[in-house]
């Protein structure tokens, strides 16, 4: 993953002003800074579900500035794994669906994105809660629901150990 003179200008404010950074496959990577320093906004250009002011975002040499949302749902799908500060998860839906909701734009059938899901959820000790609605779950719980929906897809989940 590559940000080249990324900036990011909201209103009048300007957030992120010409930020390089180069991420390689299984590197590790902290980003720290004050709060309102911009992690936030920097993260959400890098996961994706945002579009910089200027600058490019390529992930493994490929520029995704000019693809379409769709396009970019789908590298957000197989590569992507974002746990949200607040989770989000949709509070009208269980925790079974919020995961296999995750998977929805790589394209799996219902029943698979299901199976997949409960596997996960069985694996993070939340089966007994798989048809629990998020308010009714801890936050904890809730945590690791997260955790799980967020899980990048391209991976396969049975060659790896839990989230
Ligand atoms: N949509 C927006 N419009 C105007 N200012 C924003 C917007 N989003 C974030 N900001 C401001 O940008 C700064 C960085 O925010 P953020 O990235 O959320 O910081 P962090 O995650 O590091 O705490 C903050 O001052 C915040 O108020
Ligand atoms: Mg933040």
């Amino acid at each position: 993953m590559s940000l080249r003179r990324v900036s990011v200008v909201r209103g009048t404010q300007r957030i992120l002003s010409d930020i390089d950074l180069d991420v390689q496959r299984g590197e590790f990577v902290a980003i720290r800074g004050q709060s309102g320093s911009g992690k936030s906004t920097l993260l959400n250009v890098i996961g994706l579900l945002d579009r910089p002011t200027s600058g490019t975002v390529s992930f493994s040499g490929e520029d995704v500035g000019d693809m379409s949302d769709r396009q970019r749902s789908g590298i957000r799908a197989q590569c992507i794994g974002f746990v949200f500060q607040k989770f989000h998860l949709l509070h009208n839906r269980t925790a079974l669906e919020n995961v296999a909701l995750g998977n929805l734009y790589i394209g799996a059938s219902s029943s698979a994105r299901l199976a997949e899901a409960e596997e996960l959820l069985t694996r993070i000790a939340l089966g007994h809660r798989m048809d629990a609605l998020p308010a009714t779950l801890s936050g904890g719980e809730q945590q690791r629901v997260a955790l799980a929906r967020a899980r990048p897809r391209s991976h396969g989940i049975s060659r790896h150990p839990p989230v």
